[in-house]
């Protein structure tokens, strides 16, 4: 077992995450109960300032806010002077309301709605990664209708498969993200904002995928996107000003992962681009970089109570807890794989092997395949490590499950920054009409 994260350690038979007691916070606010560690959150972001914003002249960290998304983390985002990468006017919507800056909100998506559209561009996000034709139409026509510019990078695919499963893959020729480099359709797209009356062409973009651990596949990347940078400026002598170079930094879900440091990352993307624009005696352009799962993946510890437990004989034992593939879909979507602990066990020999399973309605419904742990008991507290990134951003309310509460924990202390779901939830969308 491997704690991820040095903002929690076993100490005393249980748990401490930011020097709070885990047993604590399941006495205080419940179980399922998802916590993040601010002061984990706090240091990756302090990393993407010390070893990017701050190291280098003209770049952008952005913080991909679809891994967690609430006004909490935009608070913190804003704290630390990186921008961050929205996905829907939803997220938009959040992150404006937590007062963060809209120029330095970059809107992405392969299907924008023209609604979406309007609601950014109406509050000042000017910033878009372009993905397609059709998208230029309607940027242009909405943008020029309100009188506003937008700054666009164009989101090239580089055809570079990587990434943890094929759902998380983005990069390789058959995507629907981003506009293909065969047959000069990229240049198509650039010439065509190039023409535009609102939108502003800046650069390009690139997202190879997500739960990358392999530097080449970053160095490959750039280097394709320095030829793109030659290809734009001698096929129609436009300039990119602008490289986003993506995210999908892998993080440690167990000890078989081999996370890349996040410096040497970025420094062979710094070094990838200079060296090619060097060659033509360019300028650097702007660079930006957009980690999601790097900033609060490791952060987050999932905390539930145990129930029933059913051993069959010579095939496994299923440990079921208080929650599910509702708050936490990855298990079953992308065969992810987890490390945990029973809290209370902490420091108790692992000696019984289990499936952690859900309670939901599903026999799909595994939130650990096979883990060793201390034997369990119902009533016993079981802890889900790494589970900051696309677990709430993801969960659901299948079954009419509510969904538990977020708790920041930092420096000793706790807080509720998205409060546990009621029953009244459950039908605050709902009317009784029928007919
Ligand atoms: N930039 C773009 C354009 C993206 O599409 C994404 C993630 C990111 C940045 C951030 O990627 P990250 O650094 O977090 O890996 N639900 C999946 C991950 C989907 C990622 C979607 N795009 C999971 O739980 O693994």
């Amino acid at each position: 077992m491997v704690l991820q994260t040095q903002f929690a350690q076993i100490k005393n038979n249980s748990l401490y995450i930011d020097d709070v007691n885990a047993l604590d916070l399941v006495k205080e606010y419940g179980t399922p109960l998802y916590v993040m560690s601010e002061g984990h959150i706090r240091h990756q972001f302090n990393e993407l300032k010390t070893k990017f914003l701050d190291k280098y002249d003209n770049v952008l960290p952005l913080f991909a806010s679809k891994s967690f998304s609430c006004l909490a983390i935009y608070k913190l985002a804003k704290e630390y002077g990186v921008g961050i990468d929205c996905v829907s006017a939803g997220e938009i919507s959040i992150a404006l309301k937590a007062g963060f800056d809209p120029h330095k909100i970059y809107f992405h998506g392969n299907n924008k709605l023209p609604s979406e559209i309007e609601y950014a561009l109406s509050h000042d996000v000017d910033h878009f990664v372009i993905d397609n034709f059709y998208e230029i139409e309607i940027v242009e026509e909405i943008a020029t209708r309100l009188n506003k510019t937008v700054y666009a990078t164009v989101r090239v695919v580089p055809e570079i498969k990587a990434g943890g499963h094929g759902f998380i893959q983005t990069g390789h020729k058959d995507t629907k993200f981003g506009f293909s480099a065969r047959n000069g359709i990229y240049l198509d797209a650039i010439s065509k904002i190039a023409q535009s009356k609102s939108i502003q062409f800046e650069g390009i973009h690139c997202h190879i995928g997500s739960q990358v651990f392999d530097l080449y596949a970053y160095i490959s990347a750039m280097k394709r996107f320095v030829g793109f940078a030659y290809e734009i400026y001698d096929k129609l002598g436009i300039m990119v000003t602008k490289i986003n170079a993506g995210g999908g930094y892998g993080i440690a879900y167990t000890k078989k992962d081999e996370p890349l440091d996040f410096e040497v990352i970025t420094t062979e993307i710094m070094k990838t681009i200079k060296e090619g624009y060097d060659k033509r005696g360019w300028e650097m352009p702007m660079v930006l970089v957009e980690p999601g799962r790097y900033v609060v993946g490791n952060a987050g510890i999932t905390l539930y109570t145990v129930g029933a437990i059913k051993e069959i004989p010579e095939v496994r034992t299923y440990m079921s807890i208080d929650g599910g593939m509702t708050d936490n879909i990855r298990t079953c979507l992308y065969d992810a794989d987890y490390d945990g602990i029973i809290v209370n066990k902490a420091e108790q020999p692992k000696d019984t092997k289990v499936t952690v399973s859900g309670k939901i309605c599903e026999s799909g419904d595994i939130v650990v395949k096979e883990l060793m742990v201390a034997k369990p008991e119902s009533g016993d507290i079981f802890a889900q490590f790494s589970t900051g990134a696309y677990h709430y951003s993801m969960s659901s309310n299948y079954n009419q499950l509510p969904k538990p509460a977020v708790v920041f924990t930092y420096q000793g202390k706790s807080k509720v920054v998205i409060r546990r779901q009621t029953f009244d939830d459950l039908t605050y969308f709902d009317t009784e009409d029928c007919y």
